[in-house]
């Protein structure tokens, strides 16, 4: 494994029992390696598989299949020692509802050996420094999340797990997990971090694996997975656009007004659609192509998500 890995799996396999005595394969020979030092993103639609993924390497379920190293070392087989090092919400934490934030952080500081000043530290860190003393069960959901992601601080981990931590957060409080996020991989931690929401891990993520249906299909820095990604649009700008709309439109591609620009689709090489104009006497003052964004790239890699049925595999066709 690159030695630069917190966390790599390999041929990770796990399927649940499904109706009908069928099994339902939620993670289906996942590969995928996370760098260290980086906040990295673990996208895919719902039910690919993240949790599962997550809840195996860190011992909450069993793989059926596959191995995995987490901070160096294989797990679940060294997960006491590794676990030290690790922070994690993937379950929902249990609070106690009737402390307050600061006395549930208290109490698992304590477990951990760790002084009630580290305590103090973390609120500050999460930004509930000023309802620390509020009891638990009166807190919104956002607080209830930052609380999470201060118990999971609270070891200073190397690496910190989060499975989709902006639920349920506000703007502000989306702002402080990702200011927190990149504060950590400054102090040298690196960050796992899975969403189904593109935008979120565009903007947080330095790297990203994506999944679909439990199978890793691409992974690297944000950028390499949109490089080499043209979108197959140009954005142009002509004195006349509706005569350049008609005839580009005859020439077979698609274009629209976008604002003062036409936007043109299905072009496979710019320099056509420059030829086309010219030829007819209209010439471009201007041609901007369309970057792929993260969005259309992720739909194609992982195909439809609304009202997919679920894969659903006998036992023993595998
Ligand atoms: N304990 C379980 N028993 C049966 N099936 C399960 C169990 N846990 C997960 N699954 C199934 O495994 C598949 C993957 O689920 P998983 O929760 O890992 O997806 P996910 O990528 O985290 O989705 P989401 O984005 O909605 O959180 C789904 O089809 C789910 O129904
Ligand atoms: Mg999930």
């Amino acid at each position: 494994m690159g030695s630069d890995a917190v966390l790599e799996v390999t041929g990770l396999r796990k399927a649940f029992r499904g109706i009908r005595g069928g099994r339902r394969v939620a993670v289906d020979g996942l590969d995928m390696t996370v760098p260290a030092g980086v906040v990295h993103g673990f996208l895919g639609p719902n039910g690919s598989g993240k949790t599962t993924t997550l809840r195996i390497v860190l011992g909450l379920v069993r793989a059926d299949a596959g191995a995995a190293r987490m901070l160096g070392r294989p797990v679940p087989a060294a997960l006491p020692a590794v676990l030290r090092q690790v922070g994690a919400i993937v379950e929902q934490p249990q609070f106690f509802p009737a402390f307050s934030g600061r006395r549930n952080l208290r109490s698992l500081a304590g477990i951990a050996g760790l002084p009630p000043g580290r305590v103090e530290e973390v609120l500050e860190l999460v930004g509930l420094r000023d309802r620390a003393k509020d009891r638990y069960k009166t807190y919104s959901l956002g607080m209830k999340q930052r609380l999470a992601i201060g118990a999971a601080l609270l070891r200073s981990p190397r690496l910190l797990i989060l499975d989709e931590p902006m639920n349920g957060l506000d703007p502000a409080g989306i702002h402080e997990v990702r200011e927190t996020m990149r504060r950590l991989t400054r102090e040298g931690a690196s960050v796992l971090l899975s969403s189904h929401i593109l935008a979120e891990v565009e903007q947080v993520c330095d790297s990203v694996s994506i999944i679909s249906r439990g199978r890793h299909v691409r992974s690297g820095s944000v950028s390499e997975v949109l490089a080499g990604r043209p979108s197959g649009e140009v954005l142009i700008r002509i004195a006349a656009p509706e005569e350049g709309i008609q005839i580009l439109t005859e020439a077979g591609f698609g274009a629209r007004r976008d604002g003062t620009q036409v936007r043109v689709s299905g072009v496979t090489d710019p320099a056509l659609v420059t030829e086309r104009l010219a030829q007819r006497g209209h010439y471009l003052a201007e041609l901007t192509p369309v970057r792929a964004d993260l969005e259309s790239v992720f739909l194609e890699l992982t195909g439809p998500t609304e009202a997919r049925p679920e894969p659903e595999r006998k036992e023993g066709t595998q």
